[in-house]
């Protein structure tokens, strides 16, 4: 009997996310109505002008292999790009055109871990990152719950600091960051990016920046690289990504930007040898994305930020749900605890798809997070409003 199925713990995990679409899908099936509140997509259509931009580019002919780095054209508009918008500095071929931001996230980790070694990652964090580093054998991630303690005020820069040091292993060979950050939507500020730096340095570590919802800051935040800081550049990896900024989901285009010394390995080696680049016409089309007008990436942000605020003011209409205002991305974290009571965190998922809301449970985002949901605001205003009416309505300990 061949065995179809290698012996790897990350080959035998699932998907939180895929038991939610799953039941919500059954219960539209049934004909009810559900309020999708679980994914992380926008719902918006992709610019036409960069549709266009695609037709054309296929239509003279951008459809032959790519180059491994990537489209000339693109990296050199991404060197400006990063250079103002960032304030990285890099060299063209330290830019890897990828198969979206997580392909991007895929290569770094091959690059980085090897067996024995352990990815810090900040959390609540993204679900995709513990299966990514199951993919690199022997490798191992642990949580090291920092964004609450950030949002809440607890930690000023030095306790995030100091508390980052004590949480170090011998086995630390990298740090995870995502900012703006899903799940909680908090935007680390320069001086919470200088205290990991310095850590990092003073460690020897690598910096994996994951910033996919780099341009969805609200109420004045600002979106600073870490890979810009100084003494930085030589240990980051910066993680960029079309999806979220120009709603172009399923382009799969993204990039990383990866030391010198990685030149050799990223795109020559791990990009080529997994999926031998990206359409050239999706590149092309990236490439109208970021030359192009940026009305409608502000178009977005603007519709967020509204369904952010109806949301929040839901929530707080019921009174037990409590969720702190995100500065960044497009989710709101909220704790859950007193409407769970004693209750397992899905008998609580489940609860609020009979009503009608999907939400992803908190332990998608790390082990210690049971006490909270992630509400996603992807979906038209009115929805998100009447998803916070109907949870205030459901989990109300206010009198009515
Ligand atoms: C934090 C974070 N990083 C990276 C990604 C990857 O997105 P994509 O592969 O579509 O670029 C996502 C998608 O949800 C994300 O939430």
């Amino acid at each position: 009997m061949p065995r179809l199925i290698a012996d790897r713990p990350v080959l035998h995990t699932s998907s939180d996310l895929g038991r939610v679409m799953e039941a919500a899908r059954a219960r539209e099936k049934a004909g009810e109505r559900v309020l999708h509140l679980e994914r992380g997509e926008p719902d918006f259509d992709t610019p036409a002008h960069i549709v266009e931009a695609l037709a054309r580019a296929a239509r003279e002919g951008a459809t032959h292999y790519p180059h491994e780095r990537g489209e000339v054209r693109l990296r050199e508009a991404l060197v400006a790009k990063l250079a103002q918008q960032n304030g990285i500095v890099t060299h063209v071929d330290d830019i890897t055109v990828t198969a979206g931001g997580t392909h991007a996230l895929y290569l770094a980790i091959q690059c980085v871990l090897g067996a024995g070694d352990e990815l810090l990652v900040l959390s609540p964090h993204w679900m995709a990152v513990p299966k990514m580093v199951g993919f690199a054998a022997g490798a191992r991630y642990r949580s090291f719950p920092a964004y609450l303690h950030i949002q809440s005020g607890e930690w000023p820069p030095e306790a995030f600091a100091q508390a980052l040091r004590a949480a170090l292993r011998p086995e630390t060979r990298a740090v995870y960051l995502n900012t703006p950050n899903n799940p909680t939507g908090v935007v680390l500020s320069r001086a919470y990016l200088e205290a990991l730096a310095s850590v990092a340095i003073e460690r020897d570590l690598i910096v994996l920046s994951d910033e996919a919802y780099e341009h969805l800051t609200y109420d004045g935040a600002q979106h600073v690289s870490i890979g810009s800081l100084p003494g930085m550049a030589e240990r980051t990896i910066s993680v960029f990504s079309f999806s979220k900024s120009y709603a172009m989901t399923g382009w799969r285009v993204g990039y990383a930007v990866a030391p010198e010394p990685l030149r050799p390995v990223m795109a020559p080696l791990l990009a080529f040898y997994s999926t031998h680049g990206v359409f050239p016409a999706a590149q092309l089309a990236a490439l109208a994305a970021v030359t192009g007008p940026q009305d409608d990436v502000q178009r977005f942000r603007a519709s967020y930020d509204e369904r952010r605020r109806l949301l929040l003011d839901g929530l707080a209409s019921g009174g037990s749900v409590r969720a702190a205002t995100p500065s960044g991305a497009f989710y709101v974290f909220a704790n859950v605890a007193q409407a769970r009571g004693s209750r397992d965190l899905w008998a609580l998922v489940d609860e609020w798809m009979a009503f009608g809301v999907a939400c992803l449970p908190g332990l998608a985002f790390g082990p210690e997070y049971g006490d909270w949901v992630r509400l996603a605001l992807c979906t038209r205003a009115e929805d998100v409003k009447e998803a916070g009416a109907r949870i205030a309505r459901h989990t109300s300990v206010a009198p009515r």
